[in-house]
Parts: structure tokens; sequence; C-alpha cells
């Protein structure tokens, strides 16, 4: 070994030893009789210190070092007389004997430190310096220590860790595929698993009935702070159960992770419906660090106008809209008017495509105002306050439209005022399940049905009548968990009948041809004899970030790729060569 030491291990307890470290330079003091090196590893940073009276040649030697230079130093570690009790190793420093320098750096484009002045494409660039940095490194440490966690659990818990292939078949379902031209068979293309559905259930058939796999899976869908194009599932799969197993078994291991990484008991997850979040929050994944629950002031035009908070005929925007809804900003009655129009263009923009928003507030006196006073009356205006709870001191927010979509718009202005209010702690967690989803959804565009969740979702088994007479309102044994408003995992109850499933790709639009050539290997093996079964996949980055505090998964993955999914360190996707493309009988159209 090059060292007998690390930089993070020593302290008082090791004085007067002859150690030898190795590691980076950090930084450098020359102090006039004394130079100071800070030497970094993996494991921490500590104090070289070289004595100009004392061993003036090798004070020399390393002053011609720069930062990041690799070296190797002996010496004695010794106490400090002017102690930094922030890190690990303050109280003690290494008088220093000899130095071997292994390795010189040029100068690093960014600082090697937590608060770097490195922008994020340069980062990027240099990432391999990019993840010498302390920070990038505990998020790198903190999704080992979740991996292990996982293992763990789930092998103590009876699931084998089984591998599937990444060259495999491409499916129009879900995500675009990612392909792979086949030298050996010309003309003919493998896509790369957006994720091993097919091969778990199958593994499920060969009677390996809990499988777990923590495993790379590949989308080419637009991306954005919590999607990669690659990114790490722990995908699941379990025979004879049902939707309460699966709940209870992954449950268990959510509340161990919690309880083994962060010390939280996070105690028994709360479950709601789809409809129930849709109706609540705006969103089919919501977070619930914070109330702001909806109030529905009109409930929808098929619904019985008594029902209705606000009386018809007096605003045509409410008159003509679907649905009406708020929700109440608890403290936020003195909102300015520049306040209340940055909201309405925050609801206005593309991505939200709201048309306005109309507010109420009671104020500290409790007076009423509102954005729509000419069009009620005050009595009118006070009864939708009261049947809100508005306090004095709180505003609502309101907007119109169409039901789910307009129920959306205000769930994402919901998360952005509690944003605004702070209500959205990254130390606070609230983990639930949403379950019942419905199993189909409508393409207006396709004017077809999509699987909601993917093709291979059971319906309630109750519901299965419906699928031929009102495939809409049939619900899936399929849920999620959420936490923190963040989808971390998904998955169901399969379908294990060669019947079920062969009807399920028809209302999806498939020909018994396509379906069978496309699918015809998992519906072969249905009929040999496949078990219940059903299962789930958690986001591995998601879920890293999440314990990491962070929005972003990019940091809890050593090398991502950018948002326009280039790895840019490494310069790919890149050009092949015309013998390449040739080999692969591939031309490019320019
Ligand atoms: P699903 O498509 O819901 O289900 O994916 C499961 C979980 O994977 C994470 N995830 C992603 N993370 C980062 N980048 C992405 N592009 C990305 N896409 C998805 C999310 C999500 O909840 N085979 C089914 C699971 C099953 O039914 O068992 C599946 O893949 O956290």
């Amino acid at each position: 070994m090059l060292r007998t030491k690390t930089c993070g291990e020593l302290s008082l307890k090791n004085i007067g030893e002859s150690v030898t470290l190795c590691g980076w330079i950090q930084r450098m003091r020359d102090m006039g009789g004394m130079t100071f090196l800070d030497l970094r590893d993996r494991y921490g940073i500590t104090q070289i210190v070289f004595n100009m009276e004392t061993n003036a040649a090798l004070c020399g030697q390393v002053r011609g070092y720069g930062r990041e230079c690799v070296i190797g130093v002996s010496g004695t570690v010794a106490e400090r007389s002017n102690k930094n009790l922030k890190i690990a190793t303050g109280e003690i420093e290494i008088l220093a004997e000899k130095v071997h320098l292994y390795n010189r750096s040029k100068t690093p484009p960014f600082t090697i430190e937590t608060d770097t002045d490195g922008g994020d494409e340069l980062r990027m660039k240099y990432r391999y310096l990019d993840l010498r940095r302390p920070n990038v490194r505990a998020n790198l440490e903190l999704r080992h220590r979740l991996g292990m966690l996982i293992r763990n659990y789930m092998s103590g818990a009876g699931f084998l860790e089984i591998e599937t292939p990444f060259l495999i078949k491409s499916t129009p379902e879900g995500a675009r595929d990612f392909v792979v031209p086949s030298r050996m068979n010309m003309g003919e293309f493998y896509a790369l698993p957006q994720s091993p559905q097919t091969f778990k259930q199958l593994l499920m058939v060969s009677g390996y009935d809990k499988y777990f796999q923590i495993v790379r899976c590949f989308r080419d869908e637009d991306l954005r702070a919590d999607r990669q194009p690659e990114f790490t599932q722990l995908d699941c799969e379990m025979s004879f159960v049902e939707q309460d197993d699966v709940l209870a078994t992954f449950e268990g291991l959510v509340q161990h992770l919690f309880m083994a990484e962060k010390g939280i008991d996070i105690g028994s997850l709360p479950h709601i419906t789809y409809r129930e979040a849709m109706d609540k929050y705006g969103s089919d994944k919501p977070d619930i660090r914070f109330g702001m629950e909806f109030v529905h002031i009109k409930k929808g035009l098929a619904a019985d106008a008594s029902e209705n908070i606000l009386p018809s005929g007096k605003f045509t925007v409410f008159d003509n809209a679907e649905w009406v809804g708020g929700f109440v900003a608890r403290g936020c009655a003195e909102y300015t008017r520049k306040q209340i129009d940055e909201l309405t263009d925050f609801v206005k923009r593309p991505q939200i495509g709201a048309s306005g928003l109309v507010w109420v507030r009671r104020a500290n006196d409790g007076s009423i105002k509102s954005s729509i006073d000419k069009f009620y009356t005050p009595e009118e205006l006070k009864l939708l306050a009261d049947k809100a709870d508005m306090q004095n001191g709180d505003i609502m927010l309101i907007m119109a439209g169409i039901g789910e979509k307009t129920r959306e718009q205000l769930g994402t202005l919901r998360l952005h005022v509690a944003d605004l209010l702070g209500l959205r702690s990254a130390n606070e967690y609230k983990p639930l399940w949403v379950v019942d989803f419905p199993l189909l959804e409508w393409n207006d565009e396709d004017k077809r049905f999509y699987a909601k969740h993917h093709p291979f979702t059971s319906p309630k088994p109750e519901h299965i009548p419906l699928l031929d007479t009102d495939p809409a309102s049939v619900n899936a044994n399929a849920y999620d968990l959420v936490i923190n408003g963040v989808e971390i995992g998904g998955g169901s109850i399969r379908i294990h009948d060669r019947a079920l499933q062969k009807k399920m790709f028809s209302i999806l639009g498939f020909t018994d041809g396509e379906a069978q050539k496309q699918f015809g290997f998992l519906m072969d093996a249905f009929e040999y004899g496949a078990p219940p079964h059903g299962g789930i996949a958690f986001g591995f980055d998601r879920l890293s970030s999440l314990f990491g505090g962070a929005e972003s998964i990019r940091d809890f993955i050593a090398f991502p790729k950018n948002n326009s999914g280039r790895d840019v360190m490494i310069d790919s996707p890149s050009t092949i060569s015309e013998d390449q493309l040739k080999e692969l009988c591939l031309t490019v159209r320019n």
C-alpha cells in the first residue's frame, strides 16, 4: 500500500504515530516560516505542516506544487495548536518528513468545493472533477447506502436478485425505445428495456415467486429534473399476492429505509384513491406536507346546482365553466396587487395554460373583498368564505374551466404557493399510497385508449364486465408510492390469463396479429401455468435524491446526461464511421 492511513481518520489518539497519507492538494498556505497544506481524499481533509527552519528543502519542493496535484506525505501526527472543530481531523496535523509527487494537475476549471464557482455545463464536462466535491461524493455515498439497505432487506425477506437482458425487443407502448441495430441480423434491431416488466412476469411463470433487481432502464422521453434517459429502478415482483400484500411488503421496505437512514419512524402510510387525489389536490402525486385542499365551488355541469356554493346566472366565466374550485392560502390576505398579478401570470404561462385567476380575501378585520365583487352580493361571498373555512387574514385563489384540466392547473398553483410560503420543507417526509387508478386513459388526438399504467395491469375483478360496456370507468389494481409530491414508485396486480390479456390488447387498438407478434411470448407463457402475481418498481435515483433533500436526480447519478440527453464529458451521442454504418446496414439521411 502506498498509504498507511486516510485523510479522514486521524485524531488525538494517533498523536506521535508515523503515518503516510495520499491524496489531492486542496489548498496551500505559505506563512513564511511554515507552509500549511490541506490534503484531501475520499474520507476527508488533513492538514500537513512543512517547517522552513527544520526542512527548507522539503518546503521548497511542495511550494512548487499546485491545487489538485496528487501526492503522498509521510510524517508524524501532532496536536494542532489552532484547532478546527468543524472537521473530524481538525485537532491534529502531520509534521511532514517526506513527500512524493505522484502526478501534477492543471489548474481545475472550477473550485473543488461544495460551494463551487463552476456552472452546470462546465461541471458536467469535467464531471470527474465535479465528483471530487464533498457534497457530490456524499450523494453517491448515500446512494450506495440505500442500495445496500435495499439489497439486505429484500434478500432477508426472501427475494432473489435476478438479472434480465438489456438487448430486448421494441414495443410500442409507453415511452419511445432506444434501439440498437443488430449486425448479425441485418435490418433488425434490439431495443433497450424501458423496464424489465415482461421478464419479471415470465420469472413468476417460472416459479421464482419473489424477484427483485436494481436495474438500469432506458426511455427516450423529454427530460426534466427528475427524469433521465437512463435511470435505475428497484424492480420487484411477487406471486400469489393481492394488492394489499404488495403494499404491505413494500411499506415495510419504505419504513425500514427511513428508520435506517434517517432515524425517522414514518408510521403506516395513508391510502388515497386516484379520484380523491385529483379532487382534493389536482394531482395523482399529491404533496400532503401541507393542507390547502380544494374547495369545490361548482362541482360539474351534471352535478346538482344546489350543491354549488355560488349561485349561477351572475358571472359568465363561472356559469360557462364545468368546474370551479379554489384553495385557501392562510395568512395571505395582504398579498399585493403585484403578487396577485404574478400568480395570475404564473397560471397563464403556456405550461399551465389557464385563462385567469379569481381571488377572495378575508382581511384581518373580517371584511371580505374579491375580484368578483361586482358579480356577487357580500352575503354570497361571505357564504363562500365560510364554507371554505377562511379565517381573517386568508386569501382564496380560484380557477374555473374544464373539470380535470382545471383541477390540474389549480394543483400546480397550489404547489407554487406552498413553495412561496415555505411549506415544502426538504426535511419533512409524507409518503402515501395512491390506489385505484383508472385502467385506461382516452387520448382525444389518437381517438383511442392508452393503458394508464401499462397493458399488463389487471382491471379490478369486479370491473371486468365493464370492459365491454364502459371501458373508461374501469379501475385497476394499480398503485403509486408518492412522497412529498414525487412519484417514487408504481406497480400493479397483473393480468395472468391469456384471454384477458388478449382482450386488453384489443381495447388498446392492437389487432390479434399485432398483439401476438409483439407480446405472443408473454401470452403463450400464460398458457403454461401462470400464477397470480403483482409487483412494483421504485425510481432509485428519485429515492436517492429525496433522501438527499434535492429535487434533481442528476447529482445522485455519477455520470448523468444533460437536458438534451447528452453526455457532454464524453461527447455522446456522436456520429459513427461509414464503415460501422455499412456493417450495420444503416444509412444516414442528411
Ligand atoms: P413506471 O413507469 O411507473 O413503472 O416506473 C417506476 C418508477 O421509475 C421511476 N422513473 C424514472 N426515474 C428517472 N427517470 C425516468 N425517466 C423515470 N421514469 C420512471 C419513477 C417511477 O415511479 N414496470 C413498471 C413497474 C411495475 O408495474 O412494476 C414501471 O416501469 O419513480
